[in-house]
């Protein structure tokens, strides 16, 4: 079990998951409302993809998974930054603890409200663009869109190669993109949910890329406010913690231009070999 400084010291431990490294898209704004909390943040690459993982099993791995985490980790709260995940496993998670969890859910409700011209996109992993979670949000909130949801099968392992300091090439990209676009009746996409939280890494060449400009929504900022809805804001003249700590679950050390690419976000490598051996199990 390891010690646990957070809870005495009054200073949140807060938990972020996802699959991969996607979830630091999100994990840069908790950190910029709490600079303070102690976080953690733990990246199930021994599972990644999760996007085409059937749904039975990646439920099942979730759980186990944070169940472990949690008695070994003791977080106050615990972020999923994850679609393909939160869309599934909420409930579950929620039945086995009693700590908070805040989700990641493709937000449909605001690109609804902003579109011009009814036309809005969700870009999401396979998993996501099927849950009845994902198709409930958007009966409810984007009735009068038209929404166009695409899963795509290998965009969240570019934004991993991209932060791993090996993009693919820009041809590669657009045919991937490719579906996002839509013109009909002289009406064209101008919403792009990012429905998966390894996209927004890839922002910049997404934006570089489009054949005309849409605005691009990331519930990064929204996922934050959440947090603090449970922990409160920072105390004033708080001081910033040192690096975070991120955990692996396959144990692989990262490569120099990822480890370099997590050091820029404030998070340094656990020698995660004695979580892998543990943890990946399920
Ligand atoms: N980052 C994850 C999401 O938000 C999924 C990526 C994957 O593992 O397929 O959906």
């Amino acid at each position: 079990m390891i010690a646990d400084p957070s809870v005495a010291s009054g200073v949140p431990r807060v938990l972020v998951f996802d699959s991969g490294v996607g979830g630091l898209t999100v994990y840069a704004e908790l950190r910029k409302a709490r600079p303070d909390a102690d976080f953690i943040y733990v990246a199930d690459d021994a599972g990644f993809p999760y996007g085409g993982m059937p749904a039975d099993r990646l439920l099942a791995r979730v759980v186990a998974l944070m169940g472990d985490l949690i008695a070994r980790l003791s977080p106050d709260i615990v972020v999923i930054a994850c679609n393909t995940a939160s869309t599934l496993v909420l409930p579950a998670l929620r039945e086995h603890s009693t700590i908070p969890f805040v989700g990641t859910v493709p937000a449909i409700k605001p690109a609804a409200e902003q579109t011009a011209s009814g036309e809005v996109t969700v870009l999401a992993t396979p998993g996501t663009v099927a849950r009845v979670y994902t198709h409930e949000l958007i009966r409810k909130f984007a009735d009068s869109c038209r929404v166009n949801l695409v899963g795509s099968t290998r965009l969240a392992g570019f934004a991993e190669q991209e932060l791993a300091g090996q993009p693919v090439d820009d041809a590669v990209l657009r045919d991937e993109m490719a579906p996002v676009f839509i013109e009909r009746e002289a009406r064209r996409t101008d919403m792009v949910v990012l429905a998966c939280t390894h996209y927004p890494l890839l922002l910049q060449r997404f934006d570089a890329l489009a054949p005309w400009p849409v605005a691009w929504i990331d519930p990064a900022p929204a996922i934050a406010r959440r947090m603090l809805h449970f922990i409160g804001d920072a105390p004033q003249g708080v001081e910033a913690a040192g690096p975070a700590k991120a955990i692996f679950t396959s144990g692989a050390a990262p490569s120099g231009p990822l480890a370099s690419a997590l050091l820029e976000r404030g998070l340094v490598v656990e020698d995660s070999k004695k979580w892998a051996s543990d943890v990946t199990g399920v």
